[in-house]
């Protein structure tokens, strides 16, 4: 576990961290966070222009943690890894899940680190850790003492991987990565995806693509395909592979309500939510 409320070390992020835009920060951004520069603001302005659905997109993946969590809390799951968690944004995984029931959260990128060590692992009563990784090594992230030592292995672990995969544009690396991550994980486990895609949106989510391009940061939108072989043979559980905000837990072509009712076009991502039998 790291110590709460870490200093943030500006100085070791170099200059570009406050010129460049970072996708993390441009997708705060959409959701009305603070943590961002002008860079960001910028590019999310250009993004809102060429998408004018990359806000509620943004929410809608945001709140489908909350989704998530609930499906894995129904299961009786009662440990949790967050890869690619994010800037803090409440509710934040550990604010959903019964108190002292470990949350180990994962992110690649130093600034959502320096924000996260003082927001996401902030004591008791609750059991968080925080993990500086990046998950194309996921053998060597899975390794880690204080990703294995958080958990009980004999148990099973709720996984969100939510609007990560996109920021990884080698198919091959990103596919290893997620079966070697199937393979760790005990009987019984959850895996849950949030992808960007172009099926439900073939023409704006190029220009989508092209802003963040400008904006010197590469996403990758993925195919139905592509995105429902990262679940590989586990089980999906509700809707199956679905627009974010279309996933409901008591299957197909049920409506899930959620606080930011959107079309598949304007959430412009799959969701699945499958478990490992
Ligand atoms: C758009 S944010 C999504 C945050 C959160 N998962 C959510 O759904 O609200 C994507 C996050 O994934 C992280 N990320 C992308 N690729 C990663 C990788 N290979 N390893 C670890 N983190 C990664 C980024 O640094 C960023 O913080």
């Amino acid at each position: 576990m790291t110590t709460a409320h870490q200093p943030v070390e500006l100085e070791e992020l170099g200059p570009e961290h406050f010129t460049q835009a970072r996708a993390p920060r441009v997708y705060d951004c959409l959701l009305g966070g603070v943590d961002t520069y002008q860079c960001d603001r910028d590019a999310a302005l250009d993004l809102y222009m060429a998408a004018l659905w990359a806000a509620l997109a943004a929410r809608t993946n945001r709140h489908f943690t909350q989704t998530s969590t609930a499906a894995a809390l129904r299961l009786g799951i009662r440990q949790f890894l967050d890869l690619g968690c994010g800037l803090p944004n409440r509710p934040n995984l550990h604010h959903l899940v019964p108190h002292r029931k470990p949350v180990v959260y994962v992110d690649r990128d130093p600034g959502v680190l320096a924000h996260a060590k003082c927001w996401l692992d902030p004591g008791p009563p609750y059991k968080t850790a925080v993990v500086a990784a990046d998950l194309t090594d996921m053998r060597e992230l899975l390794a880690r003492p204080d990703v294995t030592g958080a958990f009980d292995l004999s148990q099973p672990i709720a996984v969100t991987v939510h609007d990560v995969l996109p920021w990884n544009e080698d198919d091959t690396t990103v596919t290893d990565a997620i079966a070697v991550l199937r393979g760790w994980l005990p009987t019984g486990s959850t895996l849950s995806i949030t992808h960007l895609t172009d099926h439900f949106n073939a023409h704006t989510v190029p220009k989508a693509v092209a802003v963040y391009e400008r904006h010197g940061i590469t996403v990758r939108p993925r195919s139905p395909d592509q995105i429902s072989a990262f679940f590989g043979g586990f089980t999906h559980l509700g809707s199956g592979l679905a627009a974010v905000s279309q996933w409901s837990a008591h299957g197909p072509n049920v409506y899930h309500f959620t606080p930011y009712p959107a079309r598949a076009s304007d959430c412009a991502a799959f969701a699945g939510i499958a478990v490992k039998t």
